[in-house]
């Protein structure tokens, strides 16, 4: 089964071809973060507009890029939620467009389901539903979420824990806005980071023996030590002093490893809880180096992590998810709504 996705919940206009739910012929991504930068963060309207201009160009690029005609395509899947209601509006017509007009089946996905998807896109592990198997956990890290998730079988997730507030994501991108570091901030307090030790300890919410998160502690920890140590993209009032790159890179560092830290030992936790067979990890956080490397190093079970362009939104990760839900005679109709709030654990389809 050839399955072209398409996304449109955020920032990237995006389409992927998949093969038998695994094999990606095609990932092309249409990022906007160059427009959204000049803002600091994604504006809404902005993004619904682009994704009406980029879509069907994107689309026939993934076309093409794998050599791929129109009747070729069986089936279309498209974000439907969770995301910006206008975005996802713009790829759920284009899809429903697309596939009364090609007379194939229609399924609508859910985008974080789809990120956990991105692990059977690994073309050199074995298919992690046979080995490790279910049930798996994953730990979803997006911009927007912080789940862990217990995966029972195809599409079949059960949330354990959740953000109580900031997701992790949401915890690097506004780090890096008070470190004055741009937008994403993820990869830009990676880089910040790099290199650069840190010179205090930042605080770790633990939560008991519960499986949520909270991230909000950390982030005023940072912002507190920020302006106590003038960085100038943290002090109120106009700018007066030189950000030093050495005090940044200390403070990227300690909150970095404050957050993954985190991550690493609360996830570890609940796979021995749970006596998963392995872990998968999902979502843009999870290109993160260090969350990968310590990840890997503290589990006792096998970790999957797909490769970090696999792990931020893109149009192949939807279509590998949505090839398994059509696999399993999902069908959307031409009513298929947006569901901008959408959960990992809530029916898809
Ligand atoms: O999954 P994603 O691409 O989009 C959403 O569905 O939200 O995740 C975007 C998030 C942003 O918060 C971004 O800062 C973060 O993923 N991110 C990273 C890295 N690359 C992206 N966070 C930490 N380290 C990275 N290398
Ligand atoms: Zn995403």
């Amino acid at each position: 089964m050839r399955v072209l996705g398409i996304e449109t919940s955020c920032d990237e206009t995006a389409a992927g071809i998949v093969v038998d739910g695994r094999h990606a012929t095609a990932n092309v991504i249409s990022s906007q973060i160059d427009v959204h930068i000049l803002y600091g963060g994604v504006v809404p309207e902005v993004a619904s507009r682009l994704h009406i201009e980029r879509v069907s160009k994107v689309v026939a690029a993934a076309l093409t890029a794998s050599s791929t005609s129109w009747d070729e395509i069986d089936a279309v899947a498209v974000t439907n939620g969770p995301g910006l209601a206008g975005a996802l509006v713009v790829g759920v017509n284009y899809a429903k467009g697309l596939a009364a007009s090609l007379g194939k089946p229609l399924v609508g996905t859910n985008h974080l389901a789809g990120h956990i998807y991105a692990g059977w896109l690994i073309e050199d592990i074995p298919d992690p539903a046979l080995d490790p198997g279910f049930p798996l956990l994953c730990l979803l890290v997006s911009g927007g979420h912080t789940d862990l998730a217990l995966m029972e079988g195809h599409g079949r997730f059960r949330l354990v824990g959740r953000t109580r507030d900031d997701a992790a994501g949401e915890a690097f991108d506004k780090g890096a806005r008070i470190l004055g570091l741009g937008y994403p901030g993820g990869p830009a307090i990676e880089n910040a980071a790099r290199g650069a030790e840190a010179t205090e300890q930042m605080p770790r919410a633990w939560l008991g023996k519960s499986h949520d998160f909270s991230f909000s502690g950390v982030k005023s920890a940072l912002l507190r030590r920020a302006r106590a140590a003038g960085v100038e993209a943290a002090v109120p009032g106009p700018a007066s002093q030189e950000t030093d790159t050495a005090i940044v890179g200390a403070l990227a560092s300690a909150y970095q490893e404050a957050i993954v830290e985190v991550l690493v030992r609360k996830t570890v936790e609940a796979s021995e809880v749970f006596g998963v067979r392995g872990i998968l990890v999902g979502g843009g956080v999870a290109a993160n180096r260090l969350l990968r490397d310590e990840l890997v190093a503290a589990s006792s079970v096998p970790v999957v992590v797909p490769p970090p362009a696999l792990c931020t939104d893109n149009g192949a990760m939807i279509a590998a998810c949505g090839s398994y839900l059509l696999e399993g005679g999902l069908r959307s109709d031409w009513s298929l709504d947006v569901y901008p709030n959408l959960k990992l654990d809530y029916a898809i389809g």
